[in-house]
């Protein structure tokens, strides 16, 4: 049997007490508990004898990075978005690679409600309003619009979306979708296929939930924001490089769409000097849809247990398929 006390784990990051207690105990861990970033060249010299990677998503994973760990054989990245690793590289140097689909589902489709509901009925920017001083002047606020018999589109119906199904429905909304597949539960769960530009030209809410990848990078761009009502609303809780910044504030600022709530964008973190930070048209959230407590644990915990089988030789609990 593997003696994993033996073997070396090191992480990109300060892990959750969670996880670190369970690495701790069972491995030889290598972890920056102090917060903030590893100094690059402790963290080089773990990386030359760690056969087990903890990763926060703070790094890039790809050929170069490989160079530096000859003897990895796991990577358990500690979010269900992995698009900082080449799991292609990966695999050609035999390392699974885990991530933590499932436990964050709710948290982040809580969010994800969160921000339409904040799009329509003006919640950050009515908090804005209040804290500046602005409160009975005559122009105010104006008004927000009813979720009950709009259409929220959602672009990648995978599990979140799902999730953000039924919470939409419970304010009377109806809801289409756009996959790159039709999903063959649509009927029982309520809600109708349509192409993205008719998606784009029909919704009143557009909801990203893709994963990031190069098919997707971008796809929010000029060209899609020009389809969309004036009285649209955009939420975005997948990642920012699928939209184009640029794209997306001459599209607020111009009014060809009402407003945005995201809390992911491109970059990240994002400047307090940003433009996108100028409208009064947006909402802004510090990429924060996964992180509750009950929900940041469980994912550390899949982490961990995404390690140890990987350090084991054993199927990862949640292991990332290369065809993905
Ligand atoms: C994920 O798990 O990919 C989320 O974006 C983290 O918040």
């Amino acid at each position: 049997m593997t003696d994993l006390k033996k073997m070396t784990v090191a992480a990109s990051g300060k892990l959750r007490q969670v996880a670190y207690d369970i690495l701790n105990e069972q491995t030889r861990l290598l972890s920056w508990q102090q917060g903030g970033k590893v100094p690059q060249e402790q963290f080089d010299s773990w990386l030359a004898e760690a056969e087990g990677l903890y990763s926060i998503g703070n790094i890039k994973v790809d050929e170069a990075f490989l160079d530096k760990t000859p003897k990895l054989k796991v990577i358990a990245q500690a979010s269900v978005g992995y698009d900082n690793i080449d799991i292609a590289a990966c695999s050609a140097h035999g390392i699974a690679v885990g991530n933590t689909p499932g436990v964050l589902v709710d948290a982040v489709a809580d969010l994800a409600y969160g921000l339409i509901l904040d799009s329509a009925r003006s919640i950050a920017r009515g908090w804005r309003h209040v804290e500046s001083g602005k409160w009975g002047e005559r122009k105010g606020l104006g008004f927000g619009v009813d979720l009950a018999g709009k259409t929220l589109g959602i672009v990648g119906l995978g599990d979140i979306g799902s999730a953000v199904v039924p919470r939409a429905q419970a304010s009377k909304m109806k809801v289409i979708y756009h996959n790159r597949h039709r999903r063959a539960d649509e009927a029982a769960l309520g809600i109708s296929y349509a192409g993205f530009d008719d998606l784009l030209q029909t919704a009143d809410f557009v909801l990203v939930t893709v994963n990031l990848t190069p098919a997707t990078a971008g796809m929010f761009n000029e060209e899609a924001f020009a389809k969309m009502k004036p009285t649209a609303r955009f939420i975005n809780i997948s990642r920012g490089r699928v939209v184009e910044t640029q794209a997306l504030y001459e599209a607020l600022r111009s009014g060809q769409i009402a407003y945005a709530a995201i809390d992911v964008v491109e970059p990240e973190p994002l400047p307090g000097d940003h433009p996108l930070l100028t409208l009064s048209n947006i909402t802004v959230t510090p990429h924060i849809a996964a992180s509750t407590v009950e929900t940041r644990d469980a994912m550390a915990k899949l982490a961990a247990a995404n390690i140890l089988a990987g350090l084991a030789g054993d199927p990862l609990p949640a292991q990332v398929q290369i065809k993905d």
